[in-house]
């Protein structure tokens, strides 16, 4: 089971415009909403590709009945926790489909209260205890109210109960997160260059910082670059476990690039490439098989304008032309 961790949810409002200006009244072509936050793309993914997968989050207001609904039609199990006070952030995407232009409007969310937090914490140990997790998937930012230690501490009980915790978050959250050592790492390039506080140029310096974050004790990184692609270093002493046959045992580095193509909406790629890698290791599949589930499911989501929606067929086409790399930069 692959539970995911999605603290500051949001419903996902995306709006389709034409030539969109600023200052002026505007007729919106489509609206499309979708129930939204990393840990619940992610668990969209696994969803769609077949995987066994547990949302859990917390909701307020009347946003709480539309992610019921909507979870519920989409087949995705979830457990919720909800808060007395405040509702549920919207995050509004304006794609402009003529300009090929898209722009985010992220909602700061609820103010959780210190009743809501023990809740959570509670509710979180519990399901560890009665559930039988392999991966946990920590996604996104926290809310506010939160102190910058939740997720550091939740990998601390987590690691306790020998499960696999995979980080997706950024800033201080992040850098502190990482001294209780995650298992799995995915910051995207600028999330990577915030953490390390250094500019990363090219494939040579990327794999630099994996190194570097390798060392720190997480077992696998992955940092992704939009279009370019992703790195991916995983512990030499892992190799046996996740290594293919085929390549040779002396790196343990990669590097896997995404075709080019026309894209409807990037947002939660990350998350697509998250669910697809995850889905793909809990399969015992190999690294380079993890890499390439991954990207295709990256990709597949640039074609959809709702988040974390992948075509399992897209998955299937895409796998087949990407090249996982091994690196070797002197
Ligand atoms: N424009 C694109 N074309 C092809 N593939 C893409 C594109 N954007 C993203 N991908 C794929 O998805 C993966 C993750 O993308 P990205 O690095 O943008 O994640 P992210 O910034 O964490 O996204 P989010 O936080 O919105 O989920 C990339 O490694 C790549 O494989
Ligand atoms: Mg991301």
């Amino acid at each position: 089971m692959i539970l995911t961790v999605t603290l500051n949810p949001g419903i996902d409002k995306m709006l389709i415009v034409d030539n969109f200006k600023l200052n002026n009244d505007y007729r919106v072509k489509e609206v499309i909403l979708s129930a939204g936050g990393k840990g619940i793309n992610v668990s969209r993914v696994i969803k769609l590709l077949g995987g066994k997968t547990l949302v859990y989050t917390i909701v307020g207001g009347y946003a709480a009945k539309f992610f019921e609904t909507e979870l519920k039609r989409e087949k995705i199990n979830a457990k919720f926790t909800y808060i007395k006070k405040g509702v549920t952030r919207t995050n509004t995407t304006i794609i402009d489909v003529s300009k090929k232009k898209i722009t985010r409007l992220l909602e700061k969310g609820p103010v959780l209260l210190q009743n809501d937090i023990i809740k959570i914490k509670q509710t979180l140990t519990a399901l560890i205890q009665k559930t039988k997790i392999e991966y946990a998937v920590l996604s996104g930012t926290l809310p506010q109210g939160v102190d910058e230690y939740f997720y550091s501490d939740i990998i601390d009980i987590m690691n306790k109960k020998n499960i696999k915790v995979v980080l997706d978050t950024s800033g201080l959250p992040l850098q502190l997160a990482i001294k209780n050592k995650p298992y799995i790492i995915k910051p995207n390039l600028s999330e990577a260059e915030e953490l390390l506080n250094i500019k990363l140029k090219n494939l040579s310096e990327l794999k630099d910082a994996v190194n570097f974050l390798l060392k720190c004790g997480i077992k696998i990184v992955c940092i992704t670059c939009g279009n370019k692609g992703v790195i991916v270093g995983v512990q030499k002493e892992l190799l046996d476990k996740y290594k293919s046959v085929t390549t040779n045992k002396k790196e343990n580095i990669f590097f896997a690039q995404p075709p080019e193509i026309e894209i409807k909406n990037n947002v939660g790629s990350g998350d697509a490439f998250l669910g697809g890698f995850i889905f793909s290791l809990s399969k015992k599949e190999n690294i380079e098989s993890a890499i390439k589930t991954g990207v295709s499911a990256g990709i597949s989501n640039t074609l959809s304008y709702k988040p974390g929606y992948i075509d399992k067929k897209n998955i299937s086409f895409f796998y087949s032309k990407i090249k996982v790399k091994e690196l070797c930069i002197e």
